[in-house]
């Protein structure tokens, strides 16, 4: 398990290239037996509490629809999809605890244990950025944002990132890890935020652009990849069309809003801008079940739901096969 954490720290991802990505590992003999999530603050169970970060959420409105309405960090009105794959692997536990929350221990990790957090990428660069104090939070957005662009072009940051994403799959395999899931990026661009900020309401289609192209890069390296490997079974998951098609027409999943986010006014509002609506009247809307985001950021509880039954049903149920 310490060897696993380790691993965690070498492989950070940049925030808003790609908010969606994690990865899932499905520790197996006959069938999955525990569950070990890798990724960013859309998969973290509650870790960034416990780092130096301006990427909060353990405080009201986040969590009260979480059992016990706890803000447990999730950047979430309730669990996160990686939850949800708990339930519906059959392990016992709707949820999935993060490893540095003292709730927790040895024994309740065997089933299972997130190390993900808030900020962190396969980039390093992306924990580098948000290490800052919450006033600042919108600048170190735009500066990550500007990183982006200025040090790589979209080409060349996709393989940067697929390259690091490969050492890191070979890093868990060597450390007997054999079947893993990964997701590929959903369509960023039609994030809230990007929608406030780039696109003036619409999806920022360069942005979209950038998360197919990521996610076809990635599913050849994992092919290569699975070959190379004796034994290995890595499966991408493909979360791009289904959300995007969430998202574009929210109406047929029972959705009101895609285009802005529950807390807040919906369009920039993620951690402590959020957190600043709790106590407001009409701070944050009445029904969190009808908005595909939860922040400016981050998907709903719902939504989250809904993306992790699409993703056990096409990938990652097929593991206990
Ligand atoms: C962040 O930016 C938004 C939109 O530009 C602005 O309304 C808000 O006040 C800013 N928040 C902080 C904490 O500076
Ligand atoms: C997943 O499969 C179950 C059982 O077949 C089905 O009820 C559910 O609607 C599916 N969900 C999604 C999102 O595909």
């Amino acid at each position: 398990m310490a060897a696993a954490a380790s691993t965690v720290h070498a492989c950070r991802r940049r925030r808003f290239v790609l908010p969606m990505l994690l990865l899932l590992l499905a520790v197996v003999r006959a069938r999955v037996t525990a569950l070990i999530v890798f990724g960013d603050s859309t998969v973290d169970a509650g870790n960034n509490n416990a780092v130096p970060t301006a990427v909060r959420s353990n405080f009201p409105p986040y969590g009260r629809d979480f059992p016990g309405g706890r803000a447990t960090g999730r950047f979430s009105n309730g669990r996160v999809a990686t939850d949800f794959y708990s339930e519906a692997l059959g392990l016992g536990r709707a949820f999935v605890p993060a490893s540095l929350d003292p709730d927790y221990g040895i024994r309740d990790f065997a089933l299972g244990v997130c190390f993900a957090s808030a900020g962190s990428g396969l980039d390093v660069a992306t924990s580098r950025v948000f290490v800052s104090t919450p006033a600042s939070i919108n600048q170190t957005i735009e500066q990550s944002y500007l990183l982006t662009y200025t040090e790589f072009t979209v080409p060349k940051y996709t393989e940067y990132l697929v390259g690091l994403a490969r050492a890191f799959l070979a890093e868990l395999y060597g450390l007997g890890a054999r079947r893993i899931g990964f997701t590929g990026l959903a369509a960023m661009g039609c994030l809230p935020l990007e929608r406030a900020r780039v696109a003036r309401g619409g999806c920022d289609e360069g942005y979209n652009a950038a998360a197919r192209a990521f996610n076809v890069a990635l599913a050849t390296m994992v092919a290569d990849l699975g070959a190379e490997l004796p034994g290995a079974d890595i499966r991408v998951a493909e979360v791009y069309g289904f959300f995007e098609g969430v998202v574009r027409e929210p109406g047929r999943h029972g959705f009101a809003r895609a285009d802005v986010g529950c807390c807040g006014t919906g369009t920039y509002e993620m951690g402590y801008p959020c957190g600043a609506w709790a106590a407001a009247p009409g701070g944050t809307c009445p029904d969190a079940d009808r908005y595909v985001f939860w922040d400016a950021v981050h998907p709903t509880e719902r939504a989250s739901r809904l993306v992790a039954e699409h993703l056990i049903n096409s990938t990652f149920g097929h593991f206990d096969n």
